[in-house]
């Protein structure tokens, strides 16, 4: 066995800051001291008390100005969507069409796939996010490419292949025989293999049919622990198509329900636009949204409530959608979401945020038994973030005194230049030369 310890301020959250306050919600170790071993984390506490603990040969790393977290988990990202990220003008459908489905179409190209797959989760890695929830295409190579990659980094992702039969390009569009089968021969080679989870994908209720959907619903009841991931409410043409599409269905969330789609593993990205009977079955069946904030502002969506969500008690995360959303990086994601809150009349509390881009995330994953924070015996996933990252961070952070404010500068000023290191199961994935 060979530990390593790492010196420097340390945070990580315990439970809902909505739930429990503040002050209760969260661990901090000014001069802190994380123990890794054999890839977990051994211990976690004030370096001075730990270090005498410790077999004499344990290397420490010192980091200065420096904060440990948790590794960023982003709970709905498209990894086919790099290429076109930033992409001009349009709204949800109009861009879809027009930027979306010609970028998804060159996946059927294994090759292209694969070098995708690798500048995403460089990127990610770059960004200090370890785990992510990530749309394929509907080709099942795009799949494979992505799981490939993840597979050699030893970092734990969850993945699906889009399954889409109508109102998309021909070239585009699965069956829903083909898109079960497909679907089914990507969980037998990859759910549930090393740290790689498989998510049933269908894109969103207007590209499938009552028969893909009912075939969706079965794969979840053939194989244990799957996700479901999928979009909902994003956008008010779209809410209204659901209802043109299922005219037998009460709305939007109850199309997906009505085929048994809802549960403790299932991912909803957005819900920017919900009832109270929707947040309430979200919150009964146990069921997760992904906060999407960059790419709800970039594509005009709307604001999403996320103190409605607290008092429905919904599990909610944090995504990027890139590339819908228009960055990797968690903490810019976190300076939106604060804006977000900002035109609601709400505040987002930097301590709210930190659980939102870690423990949040791995509660909708339902994966806070393993990641999301740096309890003993948990996977060694976490970040080092740089509170000197750019000159005009230094110069901030000599006037931020308190946590929430360093952590708040942080979250409002960071981006990829403020990781300093992305480790995965102990090991440096990321360094930043
Ligand atoms: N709804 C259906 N597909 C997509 C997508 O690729 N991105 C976003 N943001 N919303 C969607
Ligand atoms: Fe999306």
């Amino acid at each position: 066995s060979h530990a390593h310890a790492y010196r420097a301020a340390i945070i990580h959250t315990l439970e809902d800051p909505a739930k429990v306050g503040i002050d209760a919600s969260y661990q901090y170790f000014e001069d802190g001291l994380l123990v890794v071993e054999n890839g977990l984390i051994k211990a976690v506490g004030h370096a001075e008390a730990l270090l005498s603990t410790l077999a004499a040969d344990t290397p420490v790393t010192v980091y200065n100005n420096a904060l440990i977290t948790p590794g960023f988990i982003d709970t709905h990202i498209h990894y086919p969507q790099t290429g076109m990220i930033a992409s001009y003008g349009e709204q949800l459908l109009d861009w879809l069409n027009n930027y979306t489905f010609p970028e998804e179409h060159k996946f059927a190209d294994k090759s292209y796939a694969d070098n995708v797959a690798e500048i995403f989760l460089t990127e990610l890695l770059r960004n200090g996010t370890t785990t992510a929830l990530v749309f394929g295409t509907v080709h099942p190579q795009s799949v494979d490419a992505f799981f490939e990659a993840a597979q050699s980094r030893n970092v734990r992702m969850i993945a699906g292949k889009v399954m889409m039969d109508r109102n998309a390009p021909d070239t585009l569009t699965d069956t829903p025989e083909s898109s079960y089968q497909d679907s089914k021969n990507l969980i037998e080679r990859w759910h549930g293999k090393g740290r790689l989870h498989y998510a049933v994908t269908p894109r969103f209720a207007p590209t499938s049919s009552d028969e893909q959907l009912t075939l969706a619903g079965k794969l979840l009841k053939e194989y244990p622990e799957l996700y479901m991931h999928t979009h909902l409410s994003e956008n008010k043409q779209e809410i209204e198509w659901v209802k043109a599409l299922f005219p037998d269905q009460n709305g939007y969330l109850d199309v997906y329900d009505h085929f048994d789609l809802l549960g403790e593993r299932s991912v909803f990205a957005h819900g920017v636009h919900l009832c109270d009977d929707e947040c309430k079955r979200l919150a009964e069946t146990d069921s997760a949204l992904a906060f999407c904030p960059t790419s709800n502002l970039f594509l005009g969506s709307g604001l999403f409530d996320l103190a409605k969500t607290e008092q429905h008690n919904i599990k909610v995360g944090l995504g990027t959608d890139v590339g819908a959303g228009t960055s990797f990086s968690m903490l810019q994601t976190l300076n939106e979401a604060y804006k977000v809150m900002q035109l609601q009349g709400e505040k987002l509390n930097p301590f709210k945020s930190l659980y939102l881009a870690t423990l949040g995330g791995a509660r909708a994953l339902k994966l806070e038994e393993k990641i999301g924070t740096l309890q003993p015996g948990t996977e060694a996933d976490f970040v080092i973030l740089d509170y000197h990252s750019t000159p005009l961070m230094t110069y901030r952070m000599k006037q931020a005194t308190s946590l929430e404010e360093r952590l708040f500068v942080l979250m409002t000023l960071g981006d990829d230049r403020a990781i300093k290191a992305t480790y995965a199961m102990g090991k440096a994935l990321h360094t930043r030369g």
